[in-house]
């Protein structure tokens, strides 16, 4: 049984880490999608809030499971016996970040592997703080976050301009 990790804060999930999440589902058996904390970003989302996003989006994708950790991912991928992390590029400022990550993660941990899968070149400028500047504005998130969820991150956001007609025009699509 060959199982993969997804890590990310996801705070929220965007349309671009569904596109991740549907393509490295089919590269094993089992994808993990993992909601972690990133220590260096004050999280807008409590990890409960997070966690139940992805379940909300993503619970129904075959082979697709959805847990949460405290800890170092590398101990998640020991737990596990995952045999990779995937995580997704959308351009080149992200590799960096990736690079190190990768780096200190398989300094801890030598059979750590990571794979990074490109992004979709339409999605590959959406990103969990556009969509939060977009939303604290009332602004339209309908295209960058999955429909499911539209409706809660937009409350969360912006509880003064949020309309439930907004919300039943998520639901209708
Ligand atoms: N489409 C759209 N956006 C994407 C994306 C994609 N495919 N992939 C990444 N992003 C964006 C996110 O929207 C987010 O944007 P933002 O910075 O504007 O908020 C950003 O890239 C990164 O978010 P995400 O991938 O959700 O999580 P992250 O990079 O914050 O995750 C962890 C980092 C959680 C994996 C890392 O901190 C971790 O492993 N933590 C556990 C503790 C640990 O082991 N630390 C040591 C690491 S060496």
């Amino acid at each position: 049984m060959k199982t993969m990790i997804y890590p990310g804060s996801f705070d929220p999930l965007t349309n671009g880490h569904m596109d991740i999440i549907r393509r490295a589902a089919k590269l094993c058996d089992v994808l993990v999608v993992a909601v972690l904390t990133n220590k260096s970003k004050q999280a807008c989302f409590s990890k409960e809030e997070r966690l139940e996003m992805v379940k909300d989006a993503a619970g129904d994708i075959p082979g697709v499971e959805i847990v949460t950790f405290d800890g170092l991912l590398v101990e998640l991928v020991r737990k596990l016996d995952a045999r990779a992390v995937i995580r997704g590029l959308r351009s080149e400022s992200d590799f960096r970040f990736e690079a190190e990550m990768a780096a200190a993660n398989k300094l801890m941990l030598p059979t750590y592997e990571t794979c990074l899968l490109p992004c979709r070149i339409d999605l590959a400028f959406t990103s969990s703080s556009i969509v939060r500047e977009v939303a604290s504005y009332g602004g339209d998130i309908s295209s960058m976050v999955p429909d499911i969820i539209a409706g809660k991150v937009s409350r969360k956001l912006s509880p003064r301009d949020y309309s439930p007609q907004q919300e039943r025009q998520q639901e209708d699509k």
